[in-house]
């Protein structure tokens, strides 16, 4: 299991602090909860974050674009130092195009499903994606409760990469924590991204540790 711990809940102020205690804690990647105040209900994060957290620490940034318009920006992120990106299918009307362009520039894509959305929708594109980012909140903001139908959404997706032996990873993200991290990966899961339950408790190397731990595997 890889652990991806979400800034979007850690104390910005300390920035660099929380992600080295992450790392330390055995976190794989930063995740960078990106939102425009259109496709999502909140404002967050952007390319100077990234930047930030290439400097703070030697783990990836796993950029997630909650946007309009996000194939305006892809550079940017880029540039300034994403690892992966994804973006949401409900935003995205050339989403192919998108994903192509993306592994063009070297980095890892990926797409992310709303709660609502169907695993149809990924029908003509998982075949060029590296993960698919499931999201087990309605996205826009950390702190929300996991949304349990999502856990045989999970399992389904599991079934269809192995069906079609596709090298996709399973990302999940939304309210996941020591308690239900264990469900999440044994139906499926590759990469857990955690907000609250990494930095919400004030310390999040041994949060992190104990999410691991949690999950057993
Ligand atoms: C929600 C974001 C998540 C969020 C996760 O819109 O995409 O990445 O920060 O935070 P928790 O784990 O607190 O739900
Ligand atoms: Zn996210």
């Amino acid at each position: 299991m890889i652990l991806a711990p979400s800034i979007l809940a850690a104390d910005l102020s300390r920035l660099g602090e929380e992600l080295r205690a992450v790392e330390r804690g055995g976190a794989s990647l930063v995740h960078v909860d990106v939102m425009d105040g259109r496709f999502v209900p909140n404002i967050s994060l952007g390319p100077v974050i990234v930047e930030a957290v290439r400097r703070s620490c030697s783990l990836p940034p796993d950029v997630h674009l909650m946007i309009e318009d996000a194939d305006r920006y892809l550079d940017a992120f880029v540039d300034a130092g994403a690892a992966s990106v994804s973006v949401h299918v409900e935003a995205m009307p050339h989403l192919q195009r998108a994903i192509a362009y993306l592994r063009s520039r070297g980095v890892r894509p990926g797409v992310a499903l709303n709660p609502s959305t169907p695993l149809a929708t990924l029908e003509e594109i998982l075949a060029e994606v590296d993960f698919v980012l499931v999201m087990s909140v309605n996205p826009g903001f950390s702190f929300q409760k996991f949304l349990p139908p999502v856990l045989d959404k999970i399992r389904r997706l599991a079934r269809l990469v192995a069906e079609r032996g596709l090298p996709v990873q399973i990302q999940v993200d939304g309210g996941v924590n020591r308690d239900n991290v264990r469900a999440v990966v044994q139906a499926g899961v590759d990469i857990v991204v955690a907000g609250a339950a990494a930095f919400g408790g004030g310390d999040p190397e041994a949060a992190t540790r104990a999410l691991i731990e949690a999950a057993g595997a």
